[in-house]
């Protein structure tokens, strides 16, 4: 993610900030328990509505029994109709009509409802069939009486007006829902914010603080002590932030080090070279006595030089640049020795070392031929420094690898350069040592996308294992 994109995504705002999308998220729960509430409860409102007809029918009934024999009046009749809110009623009992009365008797029927239907699926088929009708229908309702449960009720009547009623009781739920989702909300919403939000805001704009100036103390966290999740987050935030300002302070001054050594290196080497020049014609002195500290006097300069360019390679470069070019890999060896041999040469003219080249000829690599002689060389150097007579190499592939190993003769790693091996200016166990022409050596074997590995060290000698990369095929066919 590039620079700009982490700037962009750490604003949030609007409908993406965490606590709309729990206010909507909360208000979409509340209105959907809402529905599941509302769909069985006009249902049975339905239901209830029914039988408060059946019980004013029945009522109705009673009045009508008192005046037995006689035939009721019309317009009595008429009256209690009217309170009963039926077109008619009728009482049976075992399939016998033992009473009927009736006021403007519709011609037709359009749903029986039967009381004693009372399934759940049935309750919502028929509220539903209900609440979507857009005419009045006439319904003939027929349940058990509530005083004789053997006779049953029969009420003719509208369905118009239990429409309004259930519409009405729909409004009425609405209204409630509504508010109780909305305190709901408020609710949920203040409590998340108090508990969630607030406390996720500060490590966020602690990060993002952080991130723009890691260097700046106010930058750090303050946790706010909670023992929950999030509080452990700011604890564990604020430690790994001072964890990080320490290695960054530490880094700096780290930095600002190198850059310092590697000017003083610059100018040393400079002054070293005129020394060289200076005591090569010593050496050339007409005084025996001058002649003969000349060398001691090179071998000094000599290291002191080894030391600058050592430490230069490690404060100094920042990734090598290599100039890869396709190499014999047994060439490798020979290269190296011709520029590490006449040094040491020099040094011990009666032990000449023994070198040993056993890599087949076909053996290829991508490289950069300076950079290997040089790693290799140091490899080759620690050997001969430890001691070593004898130095040979064999390669063998290893699938996309090719696999050289360096052995020599010498008395093996001494312990603490196994210890600390690969470890700048740590690993040397020798007198005037560095302690980084192994980590200089991996360095670049590093940059060639290969490795170095100690392979193995005791007391009849030590193998490096150099894994380089096989050149890539087709680089060949167009160079
Ligand atoms: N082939 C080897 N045989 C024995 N000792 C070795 C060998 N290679 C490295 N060492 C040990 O590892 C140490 C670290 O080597 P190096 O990183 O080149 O630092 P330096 O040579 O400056 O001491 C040496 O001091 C030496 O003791
Ligand atoms: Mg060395």
């Amino acid at each position: 993610m590039s620079e700009d994109g982490v700037k962009e995504s750490t604003k949030i705002s609007g409908m993406k900030s965490l606590s709309a999308r729990l206010l909507v998220f909360t208000i979409i729960t509340v209105m959907i328990s809402e529905v599941l509430i509302y769909v069985p409860s006009i249902s049975r409102f339905r239901k209830v509505w029914f039988e408060a007809r059946i019980a004013s029918a029945e009522l109705a009934a009673l009045a009508t029994e008192v005046a037995m024999g006689e035939n009721l009046p019309q317009e009595l009749q008429n009256r209690l109709l009217d309170h009963a809110g039926a077109h008619g009623i009728a009482l049976t009992k075992d399939g016998m009509r033992i009473m009927a009365l009736s006021m403007d008797m519709p011609t037709r029927v359009d749903q029986t409802v039967l009381m004693k239907d009372d399934s759940i699926a049935h309750l919502l088929k028929g509220a539903f069939q209900t609440l979507v009708q857009n005419n009045n229908r006439i319904l003939r309702v027929i349940g058990p009486s509530t005083v004789n449960p053997k006779t049953m009720v029969e009420v003719i009547l509208d369905e118009s007006p239990l429409r309004m009623a259930m519409y009405d009781y729909s409004e009425r739920i609405l209204a409630l829902s509504i508010v109780v989702s909305l305190f709901t909300a408020a609710f949920v919403y203040l409590s998340l914010q108090w508990l969630m939000v607030r406390p996720m805001g500060l490590i966020t704009r602690s990060m993002i603080r952080f991130r723009e100036k890691p260097e700046d103390d106010e930058a750090i966290i303050q946790p706010s002590g909670a023992s929950d999740e999030i509080g452990i987050a700011q604890q564990v935030l604020a430690a790994m932030q001072r964890d990080l300002q320490t290695a960054l302070k530490e880094k700096t001054r780290l930095a600002a080090l190198g850059s310092a050594v590697a000017k003083i290196n610059h100018d040393l080497r400079n002054t070293l070279a005129t020394a060289m020049l200076i005591s090569d014609r010593l050496a050339k002195s007409e005084d025996p006595d001058v002649r003969e500290i000349a060398p001691r006097l090179i071998e000094a300069i000599d290291k002191a030089v080894t030391l600058c360019s050592h430490t230069l390679h490690f404060v100094g470069e920042t990734g090598l640049h290599l100039f890869l070019e396709r190499l014999y890999l047994s060439d490798l060896f020979d290269e190296t020795k011709s520029a590490v041999r006449p040094i040491h040469l020099a040094h011990d003219a009666e032990n000449e070392t023994i070198w040993e080249n056993h890599i087949p000829q076909m053996f290829e690599i991508d490289g950069d031929m300076d950079q290997l002689v040089r790693a290799v060389g140091n490899l080759v150097n620690n050997a001969i420094q430890a001691g070593a007579t004898k130095l040979s190499v064999s390669a063998e592939e290893s699938g996309p690898f090719i696999k050289l190993y360096l052995t020599d003769n010498g008395p093996g790693m001494p312990d603490i350069a196994i210890e600390n091996l690969f470890k700048p200016f740590q690993g040397s166990a020798r007198k005037g040592g560095t302690g980084l022409g192994l980590i200089i050596a991996k360095d670049i074997m590093q940059s060639h996308g290969g490795a170095l590995e100690l392979d193995s060290t005791g007391k009849d000698g030590s193998t490096f294992l150099l894994t380089f990369p096989k050149p890539v095929e087709d680089e060949e066919a167009n160079p």
